[in-house]
């Protein structure tokens, strides 16, 4: 039987790790043709060992040359570009009085100028293949959180964004949704800032907000990603689906 992405491209940004290689894995596994973006080439090269069939590209997804490049790359490479998904992210969790000026632009260049970027990048081919873009928000970007307000806005102006372009990318056929996950246990909180001593007590503090009483896994997030790029979802624009064991409902 043919697989659901047959004849697909996807991109995935942040696709060495987490939540990103889940969904990089999930799209191959439905038969897509994956490139990954990764921003460390020493990243890359881990990953391309681990996953030799995803086509890899390095760039900064804030930087706007880098991005062009990476795109225009998998684009002539393969011909088409059926999905863009935006991962990339940083989460750095502080408090307002210790949210220093790198911190609140690294969260930003990344989650909100990069989200930006790869789309701008993309739209041109999405146009054409009449494709998808899924961008990665988080339940912090619809709930408050206290010590990690700048996380929270880059991720409201993710879903924020998701709509907007769902509205003005519908006259062109393309589909912008977002997901957003609640806690999913992935290499990303090892550099949120957290002290390592301290990590499992965030962790115990963010499965008490978990109605379902656990933290996420990468891959039950990953097959929703897939579900609302699939070519037969073919009405569903501009909404967030959270995916937080009912975190969002607290
Ligand atoms: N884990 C959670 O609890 C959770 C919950 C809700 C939403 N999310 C969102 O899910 C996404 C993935 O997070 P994760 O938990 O899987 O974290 P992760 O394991 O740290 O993965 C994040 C990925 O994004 C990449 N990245 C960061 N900044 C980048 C940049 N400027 N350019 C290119 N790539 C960049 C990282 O690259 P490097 O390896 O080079 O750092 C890494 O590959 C993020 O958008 C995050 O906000 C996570």
């Amino acid at each position: 039987m043919a697989k659901a992405f047959e004849g697909k491209v996807v991109l995935v940004t942040g696709a060495n790790s987490g939540i990103g290689e889940a969904i990089a894995v999930a799209f191959q596994e439905a038969g897509a043709t994956v490139f990954g973006i990764a921003r460390r080439q020493e990243a890359l090269d881990e990953a391309r060992v681990r996953h030799p069939d995803i086509r890899w590209l390095r760039a900064d997804v804030a930087n706007s040359k880098d991005v062009s490049a990476a795109v225009a790359s998998a684009v002539s490479e393969a011909g088409r570009l059926d999905v863009v998904v935006n991962n990339a992210g940083v989460f750095r969790f502080a408090p307002l009085d210790q949210s220093t000026e790198e911190l609140v632009r690294r969260q930003f260049e990344a989650n909100v100028y990069g989200t930006t970027f790869v789309a701008q990048a993309a739209l041109p081919a999405l146009r054409a293949s009449r494709g998808t873009i899924v961008n990665i928000s988080s339940a912090a970007g619809h709930k408050p959180v206290p010590g990690g307000a700048h996380y929270a806005a880059t991720k409201a102006a993710v879903e924020s964004l998701t709509r907007s372009w769902a509205l003005e990318l519908a006259p062109h056929g393309i589909r912008v949704n977002a997901v957003a996950p609640g806690p999913v246990d992935t290499p990303g909180f090892d550099k949120s800032g957290i002290p390592p001593a301290a990590l499992p007590t965030v962790k115990e503090a963010f499965v008490k907000q978990v109605p379902l009483g656990r933290m996420g896994s990468s891959e039950e997030v990953a097959r929703w990603v897939v579900a609302i790029a699939d070519p037969s979802t073919t009405w569903l624009t501009g909404q967030i689906l959270s995916i937080d064991g009912g975190m969002s409902l607290t």
